[in-house]
């Protein structure tokens, strides 16, 4: 009776210990799907900041256990999350600069708030397109939110002045540029 039991017990106690052998090994042969998914996006597009796509999208945990359908709308996500970043901070300018700006900066912030609205609502809708599995109309919303920050920085340009929002614009251009890459390899 006493051997029984001992080999009942020692048996699930192997089981574990191989496990917990093999499970390093077996850790390091997994692909990563970021990095794969990062290094793949990378090479079809030179746009794609490859450190910027994998510290992103690692910044949710839970893209690691997601498949690439699952980090597009991740990867989307973030970049909503910064063009309504960028719409505050537009909205922000335009109220503390109230009295000193010209008419000509003040049409700028605002055009810039409407093209991050914008790109808010089309990620929102890419993110839909992607759920409804219609990855052709999910691509063309993602490429709309990527022209917001050039849209937004012609405008100063044109006008010659130095841009308030040009580091926002370069985030959220890159992150837009990431998610749209990562939803064009869909479908
Ligand atoms: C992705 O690219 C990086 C740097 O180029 C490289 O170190 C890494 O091994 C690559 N990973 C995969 C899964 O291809
Ligand atoms: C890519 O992203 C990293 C991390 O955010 C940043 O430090 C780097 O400047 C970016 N590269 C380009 C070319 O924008
Ligand atoms: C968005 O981008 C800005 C840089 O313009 C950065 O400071 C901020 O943390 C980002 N926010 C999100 C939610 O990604």
């Amino acid at each position: 009776m006493l051997r029984v039991a001992h080999v009942l017990l020692s048996f699930p106690l192997l089981f574990l210990l191989l496990l917990c052998r093999s499970s390093p090994t077996a850790a390091t042969a997994q692909p990563d799907i970021v990095d794969e998914t990062c290094n793949q996006t990378a090479s079809d597009d030179p746009n794609v900041n490859y450190t910027l796509c994998v510290d992103s999208l690692r910044s949710v945990p839970r893209s690691k256990h997601a498949d690439l359908r699952g980090l597009a709308i991740i990867s989307l996500r973030l970049a909503k999350a910064n063009a309504t970043h960028a719409k505050s901070l537009a909205k922000a300018l335009l109220k503390a600069e109230k009295a000193t700006m010209s008419g000509y900066e003040k049409s700028c912030l605002e055009t810039c708030r409407d093209l991050y609205g914008e790109a808010v609502s089309s990620l929102k809708s890419t993110v839909r397109m992607i759920k409804a599995e219609r990855y052709v109309d999910a691509k063309v919303y993602a490429s709309s939110a990527v022209d917001a920050p050039g849209g937004c920085e012609d405008g100063f340009q044109e006008g010659g002045i130095a841009s308030p929002l040009a580091e926002e614009n370069d985030y959220l251009f890159q992150l837009a540029v990431i998610a749209l890459a990562i939803t064009s390899r869909l479908g």
